[in-house]
């Protein structure tokens, strides 16, 4: 594994075994004592080109309770780079400052150029229509917590499957497991081919007795070349209270969050939904993301 984390491509079950067996330790200890000094002297830059609330807070949070500390740069219009300076400058920069680079950028494969000039570990953080990898292995993990296991499961993707980044990792790294994976998309929205052949269901009805898991995705407005595009797709699909009934007793309700009307608030106090628990542990894969590149 590189010390750099650019894509689910790079992990085996094995070092995903060990990561989560961090996570869980570190959930332990700020459940128990809110953080630890572990990291104590190390900085992270935050470097987001694209809006981010969960992202970048819970890598700053990460970061603070493991004793460390962070640059926030959340909004480059304030920053060099609306004065035109390029990736690789802002971070042969910040690398000046920090021990570890998290980055978010609009074009499809940024990370992976900003780690071929860095000295210092980047850690991928949405790379446009690309990949989330960190995203994918908190969504892996709060399946493991949610369900007890991950081999034999149903696991329903739902939504914008073709611009959507976290179900790009997410389906690669369910790829690694023995899970049955049911794709729910209009025509439109589906998985493009180099996610492998997945079968597309245009209906909702057919998979909902069916998934243990149904991961839930907003249509990405931003990727869209015009407004009429948008609101052609948008809506498509709507989890309210009685969708959410339909499901298996056990069946977990999951989004990578912003929801923009695609879940129901009457869905959230439904033992189903563990999308506020899924944000909780993205804080502590996180933590062990960020000891992971710095022990290298
Ligand atoms: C996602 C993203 O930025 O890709 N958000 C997140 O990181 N939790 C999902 C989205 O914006 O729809």
């Amino acid at each position: 594994m590189t010390k750099h984390i650019l894509s689910i491509d790079q992990f085996t079950r094995k070092d995903i075994e060990k990561l989560f067996k961090r996570a869980e330790h570190f959930k332990a200890i700020v459940e128990k004592d809110g953080g630890t000094d572990l990291l104590k002297g190390h900085v992270s830059a935050n470097l987001f080109y694209e809006p981010s609330t969960r992202t970048s807070s819970s890598f700053a949070a990460a970061m603070y309770r493991l004793g460390g500390n962070v640059i926030p740069i959340n909004d480059v219009q304030y920053s060099s780079v609306s004065k035109g300076e390029t990736l690789e400058d802002t971070v042969r920069t910040l690398e000046q400052y920090a021990d570890v680079i998290v980055l978010r950028h609009p074009d499809v494969g940024a990370a992976k150029r900003a780690a071929g000039v860095a000295s210092v570990p980047i850690i991928n953080a949405g790379d446009g229509v690309g990949e989330h990898p960190t995203q994918a292995l908190l969504d892996l993990f709060t399946i493991f917590e949610e369900q007890g296991r991950v081999d034999g499961l149903s696991v329903a993707m739902l939504g914008d499957l073709k611009n959507g980044r976290t179900v790009h990792s997410l389906a690669k790294l369910l790829a690694l497991y023995d899970v049955e994976l049911l794709a729910v998309a209009p025509n439109e929205l589906a998985f493009p081919p180099e996610y492998g052949k997945v079968k597309t269901y245009e209906s909702l009805d057919k998979v909902i007795d069916k998934a243990d898991v149904l991961y839930v995705t907003r249509v990405q407005k931003e990727r869209f070349a015009s407004l009429e595009e948008y609101e052609k797709v948008q809506g498509s699909y709507i989890i309210d209270g009685d969708v959410a009934n339909k499901m298996k007793k056990s069946a977990s309700i999951m989004h990578p969050l912003p929801r923009v009307g695609e879940i129901h608030f009457d869905v959230d106090a439904n033992p189903r939904a563990a999308y506020f628990r899924q944000m909780r542990n993205g804080l502590y894969v996180r933590m062990a993301l960020l000891e992971q590149v710095q022990a290298n």
